[in-house]
């Protein structure tokens, strides 16, 4: 069973899918986590943001490994845990350069493929997994709320994290975000056949129930 789930920066589709995982007790992938690796290489290395062809030789030059559970996703760089420092805002903004690049959105769907067909089930979160990597999903779902809810909550997620990040400056760079997911290159698209939910006025406990009653009107829960 592949439940996909895609939406926009700070639409709860993280929280929701592995939420959602651990209770059908099947794996969660977060593959933003795996864009945020090549990024965190590419400032450990130096490299230009602006070099597409550097940040695809430190692509190809790492090992990045995933680990899904029902409840997390690990990822491994070269070996190290960098489950955490992924999640920087700097990392945040090096990663938009990275998803522009064909070549390496191409090397990490063939991942995401190659993790499904090993695993068989399987809630993937993202921005291109019900249109993209796994068109024939057995569900696909399509979170979505409005731009000041969104920087809300990832102004929640950092300063409980510890760091520092004024609301306004989270405000502006998902209002980015939002653009570059309207660009040519954008990985952002609302497969026709996916379940459209707005989760602004939505507790995630209430946007869990719905994924929940989704799965079970498709008789997907085992
Ligand atoms: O969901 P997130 O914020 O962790 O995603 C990090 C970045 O990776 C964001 O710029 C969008 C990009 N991304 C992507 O292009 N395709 C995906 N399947 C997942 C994330």
């Amino acid at each position: 069973m592949i439940i996909t789930i895609d939406g926009p920066a700070g639409s709860g589709k993280s929280t929701a899918a592995r939420k959602l995982a651990a209770k059908l007790g099947i794996a969660y992938l977060d593959t933003g986590a795996m864009y945020r690796a090549i990024a965190f290489a590419a400032l450990q290395k130096g490299v230009s943001l602006k070099d597409e062809d550097a940040i695809l030789a430190v692509a190809e030059q790492s090992s990045i490994e995933v680990d899904c559970g029902p409840t997390h996703t690990r990822v491994m760089l070269n070996g190290h845990d960098v489950s955490e420092a992924i999640r920087t805002m700097a990392v945040n903004q090096a990663t938009n350069f990275v998803a522009r690049i064909p070549r390496i959105r191409q090397m990490l769907v063939e991942k995401q493929r190659e993790i499904g067909r090993r695993l068989g089930s399987l809630v993937t979160e993202g921005r291109d997994q019900g249109s993209v990597v796994f068109p024939n999903a057995d569900l696909k779902f399509f979170l979505d709320a409005s731009l000041e809810k969104r920087a809300l909550r990832r102004y929640q997620e950092l300063t409980a994290d510890g760091e520092e990040a004024p609301y306004e400056m989270i405000l502006e760079n998902l209002r980015e975000r939002d653009g570059n997911d309207r660009k040519q290159w954008a990985p952002l698209l609302e497969p026709a056949t996916a379940v459209h939910i707005d989760t602004t006025q939505m507790t995630i406990h209430e946007v869990v129930e719905r994924l929940l009653d989704c799965v079970s009107r498709k008789n997907l829960a085992k």
